[in-house]
């Protein structure tokens, strides 16, 4: 067996295209190492969507310069494939940069990688690169393997590719192409895959998952709610969750989902990014903060206990103090179960990274930790009302950091590591059990249970 080490950055659609990448290439003799010692292949799935992350690549990149060498010198051969958003926007200055590089492929076609791996083990005395960023996804969808290994006991599956919405300040458009909607039938296949190896809950991804617009084969259009209805008809699916919606798409058959199908857990990823109007109309949101609120609401009327969380852009071009103000009056109004939080970073090619009103970076270090402070507060009480509570925990294996515990989720997507006093751990992996909430933290709760 040939090994190859894949080093995923960013969202959960590249962690679902590493795994699917890991699928592809072990159809081709490859096994999955956890480090680059003596790797014959490296993958790098990159990630674009602040600078910082896209350095850190450059850097990571860099460090296998040496490991190549001595492979090569050894008579062996080490090929190296950046995939992923990065590899979509950069391509050719990735080369440039990095001449280590054999193969650049970006997320719309990385179905072809076996080919592009042959090439470039042919090729290699030549040093001739492969560059492949066409967006290919009726095609990638068709020709990815079902998933043919033991995975996990929760597993994502991506829905939906790319993105129409164009934000101002983000590269997602450019890096993933036009968003498309994949064919209902081909999920299900892939879903009763994940089932047969014993998967009982599924994440289904797209970067605006709520605008899903799957036609079946009969012609029927299917939404992102018929396509969770669909799946939860599937008995080993204990289950269902989704991300991102986009908040003016939340339909009012998603929100009617929430109440009615007891497997789509209470939990939304609903990103606002801004909590002041003006600042969304520069980023080209296409809602407002009372739209956005109306949707919380409705959403909370039919699954009072869900868990809501977003995603923030702090310093945007042109946001003021006040306007700032605003975004930490509707967190303080929402009162969000989780978040993530960002500093703005201009991106090249977008329309946000041209505005000539950009914010002093020390400006934006103090909003965003202003903000992160509330944000873990909000968690923190969020988390504290489920003390001593007993709550259904999805195993998913053995705890990390101590192997008489357990490891999993609750339905509002807390992380819970919790004490067992029975033999054969295992056998709870994949179970859902009641454990009694003994401790809580910002990041999780302890228990026991029960
Ligand atoms: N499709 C999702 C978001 C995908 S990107 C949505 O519409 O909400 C994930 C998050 O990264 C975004 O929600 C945003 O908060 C953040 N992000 C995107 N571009 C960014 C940029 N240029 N600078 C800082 N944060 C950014
Ligand atoms: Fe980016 Fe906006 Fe598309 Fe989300 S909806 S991926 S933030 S352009
Ligand atoms: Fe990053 Fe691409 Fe996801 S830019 S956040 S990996 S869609």
């Amino acid at each position: 067996m040939k090994k190859l080490y894949i080093r995923t950055f960013g969202c959960q659609m590249n962690v679902y295209d590493s795994s699917k990448m890991k699928d592809l290439m072990a159809g081709q003799g490859y096994e999955i190492v956890d480090n680059t010692d003596d790797v014959d292949m490296v993958i790098m799935n990159t990630c674009h969507i602040r600078e910082k992350v896209k350095e850190k690549i450059f850097t990571e990149l860099g460090k296998l310069t040496k490991l190549k060498a001595k492979k090569i010198k050894e008579g062996g051969y080490m090929v190296i494939a950046v995939a992923g958003c990065v590899a979509q926007t950069e391509g050719n200055e990735i080369f440039k940069r990095m001449p280590i590089v054999d193969i650049v492929v970006g997320p719309g076609s990385y179905h072809e990688l076996p080919d592009l791996v042959d090439e470039a083990l042919r090729k290699q005395q030549f040093r001739t690169r492969d560059i492949k960023t066409e967006f290919l996804n009726d095609e990638k969808f068709d020709r990815l393997p079902v998933a043919d290994e033991v995975k996990g006991v929760t597993e994502f599956v991506t829905i939906q590719e790319g993105c129409n919405k164009f934000c101002s300040y983000c590269i997602v458009p450019y890096t993933r192409g036009r968003e498309y909607s994949r064919k209902p039938e081909n999920i299900m296949k892939e879903v009763e895959a994940l089932v047969k190896n014993g998967v009982k809950e599924v994440t289904l991804l797209g970067q605006n998952v709520d605008n899903y617009k799957g036609i079946d084969e009969a012609g029927n259009k299917i939404t992102l709610a018929g396509l969770i209805e669909k799946i939860a008809k599937i008995d080993e699916i204990k289950r269902i969750r989704y991300m991102t919606s986009y908040p003016s798409q939340v339909t009012q058959d998603l929100i009617d989902a929430h109440k009615n199908v007891e497997k789509l857990m209470p939990y939304i990823h609903l990103p606002v990014q801004s909590g002041s109007d003006k600042v969304l109309k520069s980023m080209n949101r296409k809602y407002n903060v009372k739209g956005y609120l109306e949707v919380v609401k409705k959403l909370r009327e039919a699954r009072p206990d869900i868990a809501i969380s977003s995603d923030f852009i702090v310093g945007f071009a042109g946001e003021t103090e006040e306007e700032f103000e605003e975004t930490m009056s509707l967190v303080k109004e929402v009162k969000y179960a989780q978040a993530f939080s960002f500093m703005y970073s201009p991106r090249k090619g977008t329309k946000g990274a041209e505005m000539n009103n950009q914010i002093d970076e020390n400006v934006k270090a103090d909003r965003l930790s202003r903000l992160q402070e509330v944000l873990n507060t909000q968690q923190l009480e969020f988390n504290k009302q489920y003390q001593d509570k007993v709550l259904p925990v999805l195993v998913e294996r053995i705890s990390k950091r101590n192997d008489k515990a357990l490891f999993g989720k609750s339905p509002c997507m807390q992380s819970i590591t919790f004490g067992c006093k029975k033999n054969k751990l295992k056998d709870f992996i994949g179970k859902i059990v009641n454990v009694k909430i003994t401790e809580v933290s910002i990041r999780g709760l302890k228990g026991e249970m029960i």
